[in-house]
């Protein structure tokens, strides 16, 4: 007998009763709003539900409307993403959060909200879903998991990733899904998150098990297939933690484009493939000091290669100019770096 089709009435009941009540997410009866859902739909790229709650209160609370967020600076919104990684993000949620306050508005269509600064196709779809009940499925991990198992789809990820999102479309052309993207989008993310998990998933329990290709064949568990990953190359760098009589310290802004772009750093070295000896380090020092080289390194994984860095620390001579820079109090410094630099301030126990 063939399998019966998995049907979106089915994920929808199950949705209802167990439903992950989440700080962005709207009750049942509530009005969505578009900023909430945007914002958080851009946190939660890269870094996990858990990680993201509290950071979201927060931001909120700083910036509770895309007009708040679109007059502030960027230095505030620099310092408020500060830790969340992928600064990209924060530089293109400020140029998104103009453009929209620009319009009046956010556009409601999938279309619409792809044009605006930063916004792909995942999040332009989850918002345009979750928001404004477009008819559209936003394609995560967790959907591209669920859909993978559900079709046994064996061929791996990324290559994949094409056929994973034109299967993942086919879900509204099911009426009930159509009546309620939104939800049935959110349903899909929980599922994924809940049931559906990368190791262990728990099928006994899934609405769709009996429909699910995967779980037919006894292979869900192994699904999706990933290629093997490239090790990540090792990078060196050497960064100079000034300090001031008053035990402020010396930070300076990055450039807006690249790596950490806009965001406030421990000046060093260009990072480089091989390490750095003491002289060729200190021709990159922010000022003329006593440095002392502390014992032991400081490391960083970054998507793309890891990061090895030594510190050498000073105190500011009395005598000639500071350098350029922003001098912040130790805890400021660590609210308002990113964790690679938070990683030498715990070197330097600043
Ligand atoms: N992951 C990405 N977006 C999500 C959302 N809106 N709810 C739950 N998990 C998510």
């Amino acid at each position: 007998m063939p399998s019966p089709r998995p049907s979106a009435a089915d994920l929808l009941a199950w949705y209802d009763r167990h439903r992950r009540i989440l700080p962005w997410r709207a009750g049942p009866t509530e009005p969505r709003d578009p900023y909430r859902v945007w914002l958080s739909e851009v946190m939660l790229q890269q870094t996990t539900v858990a990680a993201v709650g509290p950071r979201y209160a927060r931001f909120l609370a700083r910036f509770p409307t895309v007009g708040a967020l679109a007059a502030a600076d960027w230095a505030a919104v620099a310092e408020e993403w500060a830790g969340l990684g992928y600064y990209a993000r924060a530089r293109n949620l400020h140029a998104c959060a103009k453009a929209v306050a620009a319009a009046g508005g956010f556009p409601c269509s999938s279309a619409g909200l792809a044009a605006l600064p930063g916004i792909g196709p995942y999040t332009a779809a989850a918002v345009a879903a979750i928001a404004f009940d477009a008819p559209v499925v936003a394609v995560d991990g967790n959907v591209e998991r669920v859909v993978a198992r559900l079709h046994a789809i064996e061929d791996p990820l990324p290559a994949a990733k094409p056929r994973l999102t034109a299967l993942a479309a086919g879900f509204m052309e099911d009426p009930a899904a159509r009546a309620r993207p939104g939800d049935f989008l959110q349903a899909l993310f929980d599922l994924g998150a809940t049931i559906c998990t990368p190791r262990n998933p728990a099928c006994a329990l899934c609405p769709w098990q009996a429909g699910c290709a995967a779980h037919g064949a006894g292979i869900a568990p192994t699904l999706p297939r990933k290629a093997p990953k490239r090790a990540r190359p090792l990078r060196h760098g050497a960064h100079f933690l000034l300090r001031d009589a008053a035990g402020r310290v010396l930070l300076r802004r990055r450039p807006a484009e690249g790596l950490l772009g806009g965001m406030l750093e421990v000046p060093g070295t260009p990072w480089r493939d091989m390490p750095w000896d003491t002289p060729d380090a200190l021709l990159h020092a922010p000022a003329a000091a006593p440095w002392r080289r502390l014992p032991g390194l400081a490391r960083h994984g970054f998507t793309h290669f890891e990061l090895e860095m030594v510190l050498f620390t000073a105190t500011l001579p009395a005598a000639g100019a500071p350098p350029a820079g922003e001098w912040l109090d130790a805890p400021a410094a660590r609210q308002g770096v990113p964790s690679v630099m938070r990683r030498l301030l715990d070197l330097a126990q600043a």
